[in-house]
């Protein structure tokens, strides 16, 4: 009997431990889910918000970090930002890349990838948004995950306004205290602030509003065809549906003389 509860007690133990400690884990503080236009079943990208976030990631984030993943033609993808394609062109000659051909530097063009990180302690952030999470995988029946996603774009604007204003030097670097970043202290100087960019159309740029526009470029750079994806399934689910009814109706017309229908 002992036996038995022990085990009941173990396996009780072993449910809900993950779940605790994810909730407690890294950081004290709980990351906030924030409603992206691409979140959801049937969500896609706010064509405005990635050319907002294209922005300012050019303006600021580019001067350290690299992303080195996306080649500079998809900024004219439909789903995508869609910028015209004399702008993509135009936009691609501001960096510069190696060409063995030539032997010597270029500016770059559409068929080129973005620049590699600058500075050599910043990431590339081409698929930070998918490489974390804020919502720590998929618990229950997975419904959070479908209705809000894993949270990679909520971390990443946590990070960019979750800074204390504290900073440290430690081993000749200065850390920077972050509520969310996991162990509480960044090697990166807050890199946004109000207004640290302005949008042609005036478009609000708090920190706060800058932190998500930029996380959810980060996120179309780690899932581009995430749009093409949503649809493809939902057409599989549709066609699943029609399927199921189908072979129903037909199994039960074929088993009709077999299960006795004398009536007729
Ligand atoms: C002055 C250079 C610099 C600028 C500008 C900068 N970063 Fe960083 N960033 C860093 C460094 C260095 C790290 C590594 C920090 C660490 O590991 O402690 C980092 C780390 C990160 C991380 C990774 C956090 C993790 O979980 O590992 C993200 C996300 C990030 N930066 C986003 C951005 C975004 C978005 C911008 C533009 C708004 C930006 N950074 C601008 C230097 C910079």
């Amino acid at each position: 009997m002992n036996i038995i509860k022990a085990t009941l007690v173990s396996a009780v133990l072993a449910l809900t431990a993950p779940a605790a400690f994810a909730a407690g884990a890294e950081s004290g503080h709980k990351i906030e889910n924030i409603d992206f236009s691409f979140d959801g079943p049937f969500g896609s990208y706010d064509v405005n918000q990635l050319q907002r976030g294209l922005q300012i990631y050019t303006e600021v984030c580019a001067a350290c970090h690299g992303l080195k993943f996306v080649p500079l033609r998809t900024l004219g993808d439909e789903g995508g930002p869609h910028l015209p394609e004399d702008q993509v062109i135009e936009y691609s000659k501001q960096f510069e890349v190696f060409d063995a051909e030539l032997d010597d530097f270029r500016p770059a063009s559409p068929v080129d990838h973005f620049p590699k990180s600058a500075l050599s302690n910043a990431p590339d952030l081409s698929l930070m948004a998918k490489k974390r999470a804020a919502f720590h995988g998929p618990y229950g029946l997975g419904i959070n995950q479908l209705l809000k996603g894993t949270g990679g774009a909520e971390y990443i604007a946590a990070i960019l306004h979750g800074y204390t204003g504290e900073e440290k030097e430690q081993a000749g670097t200065t850390f920077y205290e972050n509520d969310y970043f996991p162990g509480g202290w960044i090697a990166m100087a807050p890199p946004l602030y109000d207004e640290a960019v302005e949008f042609q159309d005036g478009h609000e740029n708090s920190v706060e509003a800058l932190s998500h526009d930029v996380a959810a470029f980060l996120m179309w750079t780690a899932e581009p065809k995430m749009g093409a994806r949503k649809q493809a399934g939902f057409a599989g689910v549709v066609f699943l549906t029609l399927l199921s009814v189908l072979l129903y109706l037909t199994n039960k017309r074929l088993w009709a003389t077999v299960k006795g229908k004398k009536k007729s």
